[in-house]
């Protein structure tokens, strides 16, 4: 509809599949978060249909920090209390989001944006950031969306120096 990407064709389920293969090998032997972040970010950008924004923000203890992304420039920081952001880091729970003119506490970085999913990240116990995907197709994710978004932060996750990211970070 509004982009034709590589993975358009393929049922949501294969989508996913491919992407994850893609995204290991782009992350093999890399344990650098930012450089991480910002390969993942234009990998499903440029690959999954209907997107406008993708990409991470990282806890800095406080507040939900603007990191490596794709799309129009956003919010530098996000406080827990607020967004679809702060209520995944907040809560520790994947953020599906069908309309966010109706998600009380919206923050609206893209005025083309009318879907959200946030999926929280979490190491070891800790939160480390939310990885965010916004679209302009009203539901555009749902369950399948959340599974795939999930595994592929979880590839992400495994493949951090968590020490790096978090200085008082200590591996349990
Ligand atoms: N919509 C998010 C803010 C971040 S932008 O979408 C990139 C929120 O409500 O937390």
């Amino acid at each position: 509809m509004f982009n034709a990407s590589p993975l358009s064709n393929l049922p949501k389920a294969d989508q996913y599949q491919e992407l994850l293969v893609q995204a290991q090998a782009l992350m093999a032997g890399e344990s650098n978060h930012i450089a991480n972040a910002a390969n993942l970010s234009a990998l499903v950008m440029t690959s999954l249909p209907d997107l406008n924004w993708v990409g991470f923000y990282f806890y800095d203890g406080t507040e939900l920090v603007l990191g490596p992304f794709q799309g129009k420039p956003a919010c530098l920081r996000i406080p827990l209390a607020r967004g679809v952001c702060g209520m995944a880091a907040r809560t520790r729970q994947t953020q599906l989001v069908p309309d966010v003119h109706a998600f009380d506490g919206h923050i609206a970085c893209d005025a083309a944006s009318r879907a959200e999913i946030v999926v929280p990240l979490i190491h070891h116990g800790q939160l480390l950031g939310v990885w965010d995907v916004d679209s302009p197709v009203p539901a555009r994710f749902d369950q399948e969306d959340q599974r795939g978004m999930q595994a592929l932060c979880n590839l992400f996750l495994q493949t951090l120096t968590v020490s790096a990211l978090i200085p008082e970070y200590t591996t349990p």
